[in-house]
């Protein structure tokens, strides 16, 4: 594979080739076995390091003082024309006039953006904001979610099997955004029926890059009016909280002091959009993405249901490395670096390609192929270090619960037509899983 293709900077991180064929495998392949630190210059992007191995990305993600997430937390499209970027600015502050609150955080944001979350922190604010949260995610309370998560499963699973007959559906767009949905809806307590709300504003959001996730496809600015409608609405669900406190998470947001001090209105908002959005588009294509994978290695599907108390954890953990939703994060470099004989320049970004790490020849035997019961599995999908994903028990419960109970119902699976992948070099996965499927009632 590796030595007819030809590498090309673009290939790491255009969106139209992840949508093309899923991770850019053979560029990754061909940069950790020729130049795994390799400066990339692709069109329509600053340029960048391409960090492909996983002892960097580790090496990396350990040193937050000198790899900061600020001022470019994930490697995305530059606008290069200056003239350019003051006329979105303009239409921006245009289409957020009614907005009065919004207006002020963008006045005072400058090119900061409108959403200041964890991923664009760094010390010394970013521990403080984690620690906000962070005992919500602790085992002790996420073990209080169980039995809710098992009922929310048991539910989608019924939706799924119909009548019992054999059916054919699209797994991601017909369960798998249920499952993570409802979880996030119930964590936010947010209402039901706001569930559809949240799902289409997060999409918008996340999947920025797929024309057919966004609002108006060919309007870059829809972002904002997306942006302006979550800051609108957990708004509202800060003055009702700080009115009429509860246990949820959202409660935890908006009541959350630092430094004796509600958060400022920026960081506040971004918090729930961070939780909102995180948590969903991430484990619908982890799952989706391990479906596949089951699908594709039948004997690993065999195994699995056979023997599913053995090989459950370790099985998730196989479909987690192997689908990698969070395709990159990124950092910039506030000193001169020497990694691999060469020199990471103060100011330098070096973009963490979490796929290619988690294909790495030098820490995954045999890493092309997909195992239920590999171990170990230190793959690098929920990242590494201060940053590394807040929701990473949650998100590994919530796949073993759906998955132990799907193959115990599973009569019949296949593929019923070609996957589609996302458009997008962020969050990226399968966006269309059509299947046939026979699944039985619950025992
Ligand atoms: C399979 C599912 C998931 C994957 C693959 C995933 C992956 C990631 C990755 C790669 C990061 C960045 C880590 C780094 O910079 O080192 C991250 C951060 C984060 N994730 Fe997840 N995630 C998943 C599910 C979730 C869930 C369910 C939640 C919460 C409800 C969540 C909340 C967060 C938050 C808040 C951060 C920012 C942490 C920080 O910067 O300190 N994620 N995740």
């Amino acid at each position: 594979m590796a030595e007819a293709y030809e590498y090309q900077d673009r290939d790491v991180i255009a969106p139209e080739v992840y949508g093309r064929a899923g991770h850019p495998h053979n560029a990754f392949a061909w940069l950790r076995a020729n130049d795994p630190l390799h400066w990339c210059e692709p069109e329509g992007y600053l340029p960048f390091w391409a960090v492909t191995k996983h002892a960097d990305i580790v090496e990396i993600e350990k040193q937050p003082e000198l790899f900061l997430s600020e001022p470019r937390p994930i490697i995305g499209p530059e606008i290069a024309n200056p003239e350019f970027r003051e006329e979105v600015i303009a239409e921006i502050f245009k289409r957020l006039q009614d907005s009065p609150k919004l207006l002020q955080v963008l006045a005072g944001s400058g090119q900061q953006g409108l959403i200041r979350s964890l991923v664009q922190m760094d010390p010394p604010d970013h521990p403080k904001y984690r620690d906000l949260v962070q005992p919500w995610f602790k085992p002790r309370n996420l073990k209080r979610l169980e039995d809710r998560l098992e009922e929310i499963t048991r539910n989608i699973l019924d939706d799924m099997m119909g009548d019992g007959s054999l059916r054919e559906l699209d797994f991601v767009q017909d369960v798998a955004v249920y499952h993570p949905l409802k979880m996030i809806v119930e964590l936010l307590g947010v209402p039901d029926e706001d569930e559809w709300r949240i799902l289409k504003l997060t999409n918008e959001l996340f999947a920025g890059d797929d024309p057919e996730m966004k609002r108006v496809g060919d309007d870059p600015l829809s972002m904002f009016e997306t942006i302006k409608d979550l800051y609108e609405y957990f708004d509202r669900v800060t003055e009702d909280r700080r009115k009429n406190p509860t246990e949820d998470l959202s409660s935890y947001i908006a009541n959350g002091k630092i430094d004796g001090e509600y958060l400022p209105f920026k960081e506040l908002i971004s918090y729930y959009i961070i939780v909102a959005t995180a948590g969903h588009e991430t484990t619908r294509t982890a799952m989706s993405g391990g479906l596949l994978a089951l699908m594709e290695n039948r004997d690993q599907l065999q195994k699995l249901t056979v023997d599913r108390e053995k090989y459950i954890k370790l099985g998730v953990e196989e479909m987690i490395r192997w689908s990698t939703p969070v395709a990159q994060f990124s950092r910039t470099a506030t000193a001169d670096y020497a990694l691999r004989g060469k020199t990471i320049r103060k100011g330098d970004t070096v973009g963490l390609f979490y796929a290619s790490a988690n294909r790495d020849e030098d820490v995954f035997d045999d890493p092309f192929s997909f195992r239920v019961d590999r171990q170990p599995n230190k793959h690098v999908a929920f990242g590494y270090g201060p940053h590394i994903c807040l929701g990473i028990l949650l998100a590994r419960m919530e796949m073993r619960i759906f998955f132990n109970q799907f193959v115990q119902r599973l009569e019949h699976i296949e593929l019923a037509g070609e996957p589609d992948h996302l458009q997008a070099s962020f969050v990226h996965g399968v966006k269309h899983l059509p299947i046939r499927v026979k699944l039985k009632p619950a025992a």
